[in-house]
């Protein structure tokens, strides 16, 4: 990496982190030289890259300082799902969001697309054109039921980042982080099964429950630290549970990275009641601190984590590329898998591959953390300026998604019929319970570079609450 950047991201997760406080001078460009061994220019470009995140602000005369706090939505309380396994319901409105397809015209703020306009992911697209120009056509045969070697090469190495040792014959490429979520709960559970899931979670592993047949216990969960342990703790006591199903790191839908310490005493826990953990780390490497968060599954020794991840939020979601690092279920993964999809297609593993072999990788997450940064710093301040006053939102420490709370007899299923007539699209918040809770909430991506249509549309959101508020207080 280079040093510019690496001494960027450092000063970033300090400032982030809170060593230096708001308003407060950042150390000189002499003394930052004299401590990292770096030139005066090197400083000087590292400073411009924490300019350019919002992170420093340049003084003349004075040198670079911690901008004043902004002001923030106020944070959700920890949620209170009902604290019993549930049949899962929600699919008609999940449906609903997964039917919808790009439209001139209608801005969608609901979906988890990741920006896929920028300028870093070119050499992605000459790959896939260099390996459709070959005549041995690679990407035409079957590969290997685990995936290609040349990409599960790679996966191991980046996995490196977040802690975790693993070889290649330890992974299994999947047709996105969708298949590893299935095949792992497949691996685990039987129909009848309980899976406890942070709350709110991610509706697809949701669905995947119902869909084989499996109740979800929904946990309580602090919007910035993640699953309660104590309710767990009680739950494991109470129930059979056979599987955690969690998301700690750049949570979907809440955005919190669940402290490392946790992290351990989670591990710790299912140890204890002698249960699988199934890690979902599809946004972990956009965590806007450097070094990224570690996985639970480094911390894992006796294998029982299963680690699930793809391409699909850091690169594009259309490659449909994930993998599974299931420890000692591999076996039970493998059929799973044989049985789902057999194996995953060729073309855009060699394609990935060869993107990540040529050193392309990092450079690209490393701008799409901080422009989603600087995303979420927008997406906040407009909901602060449009959305009616008391309106509850997240604090996303990693990704490109923002859970926003309404009054509690809000109801988001309404506005939403309200705003497809306005060409804006949300997700509810009931589709990330399984009891169909949080109706007054809503999901919003803000992973395109802000517009001033994007604006219009959040606009529209906020706007639009405001006048179903009304119409409620007047009784409509
Ligand atoms: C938390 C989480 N896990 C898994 C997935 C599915 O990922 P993929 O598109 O790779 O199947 C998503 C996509 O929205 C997600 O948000």
């Amino acid at each position: 990496m280079t040093l510019y950047v690496n001494l960027a991201e450092l000063l970033g997760a300090r400032i982030e982190q809170g060593l230096y406080r708001p308003g407060e001078r950042l150390p000189s460009v002499r003394a930052l030289s004299l401590e990292h061994g770096v030139s005066l220019g090197t400083v000087q470009q590292a400073y411009r890259v924490l300019e350019d995140n919002g992170l420093a602000l340049p003084r003349p005369k004075s040198g670079y300082f911690v901008p004043e706090h902004r002001s923030l939505p106020a944070l959700p309380d920890i949620s209170r799902p009902a604290q019993r396994p549930v049949e899962i319901s929600q699919w008609e409105q999940v449906l609903e969001l997964v039917r919808s397809t790009p439209q001139q015209g209608v801005i969608q703020l609901g979906r988890g697309m990741p920006d896929i306009d920028s300028p870093t992911l070119k050499p992605l697209l000459r790959s896939l054109a260099k390996l459709s120009r070959r005549q041995d056509m690679p990407g035409f045969y079957y590969d290997n039921i685990h995936g290609s070697l040349a990409l599960r090469e790679q996966i191991a190495r980046l996995m490196l980042d977040s802690g975790c040792q693993v070889d290649a014959s330890d992974l299994v490429v999947t047709t996105g982080c969708h298949e590893a979520l299935s095949t792992s709960i497949r691996a685990v559970c039987q129909p009848g099964d309980i899976v406890a899931v942070d709350s709110p979670s991610f509706h697809g592993a949701m669905q995947t429950l119902k869909g084989l047949g499996m109740k979800a216990l929904e946990i309580p969960t602090d919007p910035l630290t993640g699953i309660s342990l104590e309710a767990l703790e009680l739950a494991l006591e109470q129930w059979p549970i056979k599987l955690i199903q969690i998301t700690p790191s750049c949570n979907n839908p809440l955005g919190y990275i669940m402290p490392e310490a946790r992290k351990k005493a989670l591990l710790t826990l299912a140890q204890r009641y002698d249960v699988a953990i199934l890690e979902d780390d599809v946004y972990g490497d956009l965590a806007y601190t450097y070094p990224r968060p570690r996985t639970i599954k480094s911390f894992d020794e006796d294998g029982r984590v299963l680690l699930c991840s793809s391409f699909s939020k850091t690169l594009a979601p259309g490659l449909r590329i994930g993998w599974v690092a299931p420890g000692r279920y591999l076996e039970r993964v493998l059929h799973m898998k044989y049985i789902s999809t057999g194996c995953t297609a060729s073309q855009p593993q060699l394609a990935i591959a060869d993107f990540i072999q040529g050193g392309h990788y990092q450079p690209h997450v490393r701008r799409m953390r901080s422009q989603y940064q600087r995303g979420r710093d927008q997406m906040s301040d407009w909901v602060i300026r449009y959305f009616p006053s008391g309106t509850r939102a997240s604090r996303p420490q990693g990704g490109f998604l923002l859970w926003v709370e309404l009054p509690e007899s809000f109801d988001t299923l309404r506005l939403n019929r309200v705003l497809l007539g306005q060409g804006v699209q949300i997700a509810v918040g009931s589709i990330f319970s399984a009891s169909g809770k949080y109706r007054n909430c809503l999901r919003m991506n803000f992973a395109a570079r802000p517009t001033t249509q994007i604006e219009a549309a959040v606009r529209k959101v906020g706007e639009a609450a405001s006048a179903l508020l009304a119409e409620d207080e007047r009784g409509e």
